[in-house]
């Protein structure tokens, strides 16, 4: 009687909880409601403004349109016909913009203050491709974080990233700024990087909107050529293009950007498929998509639309949200809503997103939020920052080859030689996209050596060689000067080792910077070659910010540490990996070609069906080259030496699929590990990869140590989508790999039942 009496207790509360709970609207409602209100009191004109984004009057991140005078842009934003600028930084920059707005315009929507924060605002920290072979999702995060952190420091209230485009060519400039190949490991990164800079909520003060960007299909441009073509199949678009966007999309990114590329016909900015049917319908986004650059305007040059006014038309009804600086919107939306081409339910759907945003990031309350001078003095550049660049830059460097350990170096090593124009170049480690960092302001190679004691001499060999107007796109590795080359020589003939610093400099990768050859650049190979006839002992550090073709150097220098561009600590993060001081646990998250003629390369292929070799000439291969990257996805070696053993596969009551193996550090040094879990499906209904990756753990072992490494898998990491989009799993038999990299596995079949 007793127990039934607490119990209806209970059951009362409960209820009586959940009554008041549903007459309680939810935030989200809450927004929405706030949202419609605002949206009835607004003109077809200052609706159409929100949709409308300006590149700000200081700086400029592409062509800029000539005929637009800032003087205009003044007048648009005093009648509130802008919804955000971008490349505005600076608190007293952006209170003076959002002063305009807030004060001048009929309803005084704030702005959002919109920039490419890739990598760090004012403290760099490696560029995105770099650390992704961290594999180290917490120290991702926390980079992200911290950009988010100083962004908002400065005004700023969204970051154009993560940009989460899945690359397999090398050529292709802004690989740098992605996660590398593989959908997986891609996916988990996009929803870290917008964890980090979105934090718990966007309305805290530090968090600022993130924006998955190139939606879609944008690392996928032929020959690797920035901004051309992508015609790709459903098969990739499915499931290796979209699962880092639905990823991020998951993970409660606040906005898409589309993408200059035509997918298979179709420029995405006019791309209905993919915003409205994909990401609005069928996966319920609720945030807004922004345009890239004047990719609406793009598509008269595509020959998609005759003139602006139908790039508006065609944009709009595809779901493309807010025009970034083609005029489009501004110029042509009323007329089109007047002549019934746009609906106006197209424009409140846009209008409503946009607002939502601004709400959710707390801009109505105060729309002054992102404008704290006090944190603008001390929240940049910090001790913290700079230390937690420093960590993400030493877990971002994979150690490519260590013949006969010569690696790590000792600090009390004599007679050692530095050469090459990037050990002393502290501009070069920033990488693209470095934002405010002052120029020349990373810590160089032999900055850090100078730091720690380690004595050496130092020759350049090369020099960087810059065009008249200073211009990055016009700074070149020498081509021509070879001058300098005997000094160096001369050094390294008198030296035990040699370090060797060459790569691409910082501006040699990113936007508009595709490659057509992967080699080092300018004479730095012929340096190289100069240098190991005289001293074969060399240990080559690479900064560059795409995979190269390091053949020659892999098959004769016995050591190769991979450096990319590791922002504002670089050196220093350089000089403790190669002196012992962190032991490097890197693992590449692009394939390293042997030559550019393997292009694009990737470890998730399908089998053909002449794998060979079994004649002599009439299987899928190259008569000049092997099939084989030079070093594969997942590779990086360490100071200490791992083996694996015993693989276990368990199915767990849950219908799970346990996946065990013992990892021992066999070496005398402690070091982590990337475990890697790979699975391929034998037979199916689609072609499947030769392997594709569906779990990791990244795991620090003692020497000596042994742990075991426990994986669980569900059924949905054996399934794919089907041309049609649909997700399925089938059963049949699968290969289980686990190890250290994706071409040194152990393997176990799996019999996946219905
Ligand atoms: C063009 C780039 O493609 C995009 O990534 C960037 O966010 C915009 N420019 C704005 O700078």
């Amino acid at each position: 009687m007793k127990l039934n009496k607490r119990v209806t207790f209970l059951v009362f509360i409960v209820l009586g909880y959940q009554s008041t709970f549903a007459q309680k609207p939810s935030s989200v409602e809450v927004t929405d409601q706030k949202v419609s209100k605002l949206l009835a009191q607004m003109t077809l004109e200052e609706k159409i403004g929100q949709m409308n984004q300006y590149n700000g009057f200081w700086e400029s991140t592409g062509p800029l349109p000539q005929e637009e005078s800032a003087k205009l842009k003044y007048e648009h934003l005093k009648k509130g016909w802008v919804g955000a600028v971008l490349n505005v930084t600076g608190v007293d920059n952006v209170r003076r913009i959002q002063e305009i707005v807030v004060n001048e315009s009929r309803l005084g929507i704030p702005l959002l203050f919109g920039s490419d924060v890739i990598h760090g605002y004012k403290t760099i920290f490696p560029i995105p491709l770099a650390e992704s072979a961290s594999w180290d999702l917490k120290a991702i995060e926390q980079s992200a974080r911290i950009a988010a952190v100083e962004a908002a420091a400065v005004g700023i209230n969204w970051t154009f990233a993560p940009m989460v485009d899945i690359s397999r060519d090398a050529r292709w400039g802004r690989v740098m700024e992605g996660a590398g190949e593989d959908p997986f490991l891609g996916a988990k990164i996009a929803a870290a990087r917008v964890k980090g800079f979105q934090g718990e909520s966007l309305s805290f003060p530090t968090s600022i909107a993130a924006c998955a960007k190139h939606f879609a299909g944008y690392g996928f441009a032929e020959s690797g050529k920035d901004y051309n073509t992508v015609d790709i199949g459903t098969y990739t678009l499915y499931n290796t293009v979209l699962p880092p966007f639905k990823s991020a999309a998951d993970a409660g990114v606040a906005t898409f950007m589309n993408s200059f590329n035509v997918l298979n016909g179709v420029p995405a900015t006019a791309n209905s498929f993919l915003q409205r049917d994909i990401l609005k319908k069928k996966w319920a986004y609720r945030g807004f998509v922004v345009s890239d650059w004047g990719s609406g305007k793009e598509m008269i040059d595509h020959g998609f639309a005759a003139d602006l006014k139908q790039v508006a038309e065609l944009s709009a009804n595809a779901g493309s949200d807010m025009d970034m600086e083609s005029y489009a919107y501004i110029n042509h939306l009323k007329t089109l809503v007047e002549e019934g081409k746009v609906d106006l339910k197209v424009i409140d759907e846009a209008v409503s997103r946009i607002l939502r945003l601004k709400f959710e990031l707390g801009l109505f309350d105060n729309p002054y939020k992102y404008c704290n001078f006090k944190a603008e003095k001390s929240n940049l550049l910090t001790p913290e920052h700079r230390a937690a660049a420093l960590d993400v830059a030493k877990k971002s460097i994979v150690l490519l080859k260590n013949k006969n350990n010569l690696l790590p170096l000792k600090k009390s090593q004599k007679n050692l030689a530095v050469i090459g124009v990037l050990a002393s170049d502290k501009n070069s480690p920033l990488g693209n996209w470095r934002l405010a960092a002052t120029d020349s302001s990373a810590v160089s190679v032999t900055d850090a050596l100078s730091a720690a004691k380690i004595s050496y001499s130092y020759a350049k060999g090369v020099e960087l060689v810059y065009g008249k107007t200073n211009f990055p796109d016009e700074l070149s590795i020498n081509t021509k000067d070879s001058s300098e080359f005997a000094q160096a020589v001369a050094l390294a003939k008198q030296s035990e080792v040699v370090m060797m610093v060459l790569g691409e400099h910082g501006m040699q990768s990113g936007e508009g910077r595709s490659r057509a050859s992967l080699t080092l650049p300018g004479l730095q190979q012929q340096l190289l070659e100069a240098v190991y006839r005289v001293n074969p002992n060399i240990v080559l550090v690479l900064m560059n910010g795409r995979p190269l073709d390091i053949s020659w150097a892999d098959e004769h220098i016995p050591a190769i540490v991979e450096a990319w561009q590791l922002g504002t600590s670089s050196g220093t993060a350089i000089t403790q990996v190669l002196f012992g001081d962190y032991n490097p646990s890197g693992k590449l998250t692009m394939s390293f070609p042997r030559s550019v003629g393997q292009v694009p390369i990737y470890y998730n292929h399908f089998a053909s069906g002449r794998p060979g070799p079994k004649a002599e000439v009439f299987w899928s291969h190259y008569t000049d080259e092997s099939n084989k990257p030079l070093y594969p996805f997942g590779y990086g070696l360490s100071y200490t030496e791992f083996s694996y053993a015993d693989l276990q596969l368990e199915e767990q009551l849950s219908g799970k699929l346990k996946v065990s193996v013992k990892l021992t550090n066999k070496g005398g040094r402690s070091g982590e590990e990337v475990v890697q879990l790979f699975l391929h499906d034998q037979v199916a209904s689609q072609v499947r990869p030769v392997k594709e990756l569906k779990a990791f753990e990244k795991v620090l072992l003692a020497p000596g140590e042994t742990k075991l490494v426990v994986f669980e898998l569900d059924s949905t990491e054996f399934g794919f989508y089907d041309q049609y989009g649909k997700f399925i799993v089938e059963p049949g038999e699968f290969e289980i790999m686990v190890g250290g990299s994706s071409e040194d596995l152990l393997k176990k079949n799996w019999t996946l039942r219905k």
